[in-house]
This record gives structure tokens, sequence and C-alpha cells, in this order.
């Protein structure tokens, strides 16, 4: 008999407060030390279980809904370790910005591992799902855990940090997809040997000052970004110019880009950042820090179908 419950689940997007590109690696990837941060912002996955077959919609008209779906990728592999033949139906209301460097299509294929574990019964759990997430890329298994973390490796093997940050979040979308392996590719003719630079480190190890801690983290990736759309170039000045006058205590890309935040300690300052962006023509939203017991908490009432 084929169940019909459906899941409802969220699937927050990620911040890189830090992202250090240490050298290449043999497999073509790239050794990466990142500090990860999910935020509010999120999509919503309704799972259904079928009788066969894989099926995605997405809200979103640029997303694909074919077997090149990170989601509908995440779904044939876990039916194919659990020997199953039952199928899904998988919708996604899409609110994340697509290819923006926030982790969207990664969040989506964990949220599908995690709902799919819990609808099948296969008992799998986190440590069992992470490494068919590895599979799917680089930043699938860092959603199975979310919270603040740091990510080694090629960015996925993660280590959730005993502090969680609380801050408020000011994103701005300039609505145009960057491809993760080009702005990776631009990196290489960038890289230098490099002494231990230990930033990330340094911010999680030190008792720095709130403010001076943020301020020696730094996206490596931004500038690769920028050579890769460099249209991008002024507006970006512009923003990090706004930001920083309203008080943001880190200002920069995320990931790959091309999407742009501020974080702040303060919520006034934040909306206040939020309303002088809009003002100044940029589509920016307001969001918060999500620290890992909200993650948690928040993931587990979904799949109990709590909403
Ligand atoms: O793993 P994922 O498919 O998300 O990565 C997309 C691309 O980003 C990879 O094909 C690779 O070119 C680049 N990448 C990298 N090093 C990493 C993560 C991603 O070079 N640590």
């Amino acid at each position: 008999m084929v169940a019909v419950k459906a899941l409802v689940v969220p699937s927050f997007a990620k911040l890189n407060l830090g992202l250090e590109v240490l050298g290449t690696r043999d497999d073509g990837y790239h050794e990466l030390r990142t500090l990860f941060q999910t935020i509010e912002l999120h999509d919503d996955l309704r799972i259904q279980p079928t009788r066969a077959g894989i099926e995605v919609a997405c809200s979103h008209p640029d997303v694909p809904c074919d077997a090149s779906n990170l989601a509908h990728r995440a779904a044939a592999e876990l039916r194919s370790r659990a020997r199953r033949k039952s199928g899904v139906r998988i919708e996604i209301e899409k609110r994340i910005p697509v290819a923006g460097g926030l982790g969207g299509g990664s969040s989506n294929a964990a949220a599908v591992l995690v709902a799919l574990d819990r609808l099948w019964g296969l008992g799998l759990g986190r440590s069992g799902l992470h490494p068919i997430a590895r599979r799917l890329g680089a930043d699938v298994p860092y959603f199975l855990t979310g919270g603040t973390a740091l990510g080694i490796a090629r960015g996925d093997e993660i280590y959730p940090l005993h502090e969680q940050i609380r801050a408020h979040a000011v994103l701005v979308d300039p609505g145009r997809p960057l491809k993760t392996a080009a702005v990776f590719a631009r990196v290489d003719a960038e890289l230098t040997p490099r002494g231990n630079s230990l930033t990330i480190s340094r911010f999680v190890s030190s008792d720095l000052s709130e403010a001076f801690r943020f301020g020696i983290l730094k996206n490596e990736l931004e500038n690769a970004a920028l050579g890769e759309a460099p249209d991008l170039a002024e507006s970006t000045r512009r923003m990090r110019v706004i930001l920083r006058n309203e008080g943001a205590v880190l200002a920069q890309m995320s990931g790959s880009g091309s999407a742009f935040f501020g974080l702040f300690l303060d919520r006034d300052q934040a909306a206040a950042a939020q309303k002088t962006l809009q003002a100044a023509g940029f589509r920016a939203l307001l969001t918060k820090t999500l620290p890992l017991e909200r993650f948690r908490a928040r993931t587990e009432r979904a799949l109990r179908g709590i909403r």
C-alpha cells in the first residue's frame, strides 16, 4: 500500500560568513575553510509519496524540474540506496534566489533526503545520509546540520560550533545568477602560495570584540565572482558602502555570489539599512540567522507533520 501522507518541510538558505580558498585538490575541487550560517529565509518543499516515479514541480520558472534538479537527484540516489520502488512528488515553493550563493539547490536536496528518510522509514539519520549528501554536491552535507558551522575539505566536512551566531541580515539579490564552477575556475588564476592566515580560526577561537571579530572575515571568492560578472562591480561597491554606513559588522558576497549581505547585531539598524538600500533601488530583504537548535526544532516539527 502507498502511504498518502505528505510532509511540508522548510529548506533554509545559508550565508558564508567567511570563506577561504586554501588550494586546489587532486579531485579538481578546492580545499576550503568556510563559516556557514543558516538564515530564516527558506523554500517550502511539499513531499508526497507516490506509487512510482520521481516528479518535481517548482514555482520558479528558471529551476529545471527534470533529473538535473538536485532535489530530484537526491530522491533518486536515496531510492536506489534503499532499494525501494516507491515514488515521490516534490513541490518546491521557491523563495531563495536561484544561483545566488545561498545554497538553495543544495538545501532542497538535503531537505528531500531528511524527509524521505522519515517518510520511507529508512532510519539512516544524519550520519547515514551524509555520504549520499556528499555525492550530490559539496554544500549538501552542511544542510543536514545547519546553524553556525565550520566547513572544511570541499566544504563538506562539517563541524557545528559551540557558539551559535545570533544576528540580523539584510540580503540583496541582484538577480544575476552565477555559475559556481566558473567562479572557482577563475580563483585558480588568483591562487598564490599563502601562509596559514587563520582568519576563521581566529574568529572562532578568540575573544575579540564583536564588531572587530566579524571585520576579520572575508569571502575569497568575491573577486572571482566580480571577475565573472564585472557588471556587478559598481552596484556591489555601492551596497557595501551603504551597509557599512548603516552599521553592518560584515558586508560581503555569499559563497560564489551574486547575493550580497550585511550582518547587523542590532535589528533596528538592519531595518534602516534595508530601507536605505530599497530607496537606492536595490531589492533588499531583512532576515536573521537561524541557530542550530532553531534549525533542528523547525525541521523536526515539519517532519512530525506540525505546521
Ligand atoms: O559540488 P558542487 O556541484 O556544488 O560544486 C560545483 C562546482 O564548484 C564544482 O564542480 C567545482 O568546480 C566547484 N567547487 C570547487 N571546490 C569546492 C566546491 C565547489 O572547486 N570545494
